[in-house]
């Protein structure tokens, strides 16, 4: 397949790239600093989403079955950027005909109003107690604005007519790739407090060709709170980029 990886020098970004070419595909990667990309595998787009230059953005996803996207803000000062890069990258797939894409948002979201979710559930179904009433309320309270684009992100995708897939995880970790984690549909995952990032990676681009992943969102974690916790205290941790 030919994929285009925005955000192939982040964290989640990096294992979609490393994952995709692994697999042998042909992959662009978009990222603002290709000197953090040494040796790329195929062609690289230099391109910063806070003020994006369509036709390069037109060229890097032109002709791609798939867009897969780890973009987000790396700061509390660069909240925003998830919505309106990937405004960019969907204005550059409708120009060009690409209709595939999936995205990284976060668990918390799903009980996170936005205009075009003005009531979502209070609680999230997959949640327990202590996930409810002490670490969602926790996490909301210092990472409110970083969901807020996030939430937002998701209502662009909604209302545009394309094939996307949203990725929802909790709190993210450098470790290796597993593939032993629960997806849910439209829900968190029980239990699950964690989820590395080369697993969201793996499970993002497991989705690329399921036509019943299409305009769904997915809680994604490791299965269940042991599981997350052995993670959590694993020693083999990855190097962070
Ligand atoms: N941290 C958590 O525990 C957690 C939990 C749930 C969900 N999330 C969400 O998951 C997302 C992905 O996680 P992650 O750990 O992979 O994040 P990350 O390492 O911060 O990666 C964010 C990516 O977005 C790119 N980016 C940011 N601003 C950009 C701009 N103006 N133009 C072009 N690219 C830009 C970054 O590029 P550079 O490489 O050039 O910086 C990087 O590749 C997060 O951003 C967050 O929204 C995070």
């Amino acid at each position: 397949m030919r994929l285009t990886v925005v955000g192939a020098t982040g964290g989640i970004g990096r294992h979609l790239y490393a994952q995709a070419v692994a697999a042998g595909h042909h992959v662009t990667a978009v990222v603002r600093d290709p000197r953090r990309l040494p040796d790329p595998a195929g062609p690289v787009s230099t391109v910063d989403l806070t003020d994006a230059d369509p036709p390069a953005l037109a060229r890097a996803v032109e002709g791609a079955d798939a867009v897969l996207s780890g973009l987000g803000a790396r700061s509390a000062h660069e909240t925003g950027i998830a919505l309106r890069g990937t405004r960019s990258i969907v204005d550059a797939m409708t120009a060009t005909g690409v209709r595939r894409i999936i995205v990284v948002s976060a668990a918390s979201v799903g009980t996170v109003p936005s205009p075009g979710r003005p009531d979502p559930p209070r609680h999230n179904a997959g949640d327990g107690p202590v996930m409810r009433h002490v670490a969602a309320r926790a996490a909301k309270a210092l990472f409110r604005r970083y969901y807020a684009d996030l939430a937002l992100m998701e209502d662009l995708l909604r209302e545009r007519d394309l094939d996307w897939t949203v990725s929802r995880p909790p709190r993210l970790l450098d470790r290796p790739l597993t593939g032993r984690y629960r997806t849910v549909e439209e829900c968190n995952v029980r239990g699950g407090m964690f989820i590395g990032r080369a697993d969201v990676a793996h499970h993002m681009l497991s989705t690329v060709e399921r036509p019943e992943t299409f305009r769904r969102v997915y809680g994604i974690a490791y299965d269940g709170t042991r599981a997350s916790l052995r993670a959590l205290l694993g020693r083999r941790r990855e190097p962070r980029s």
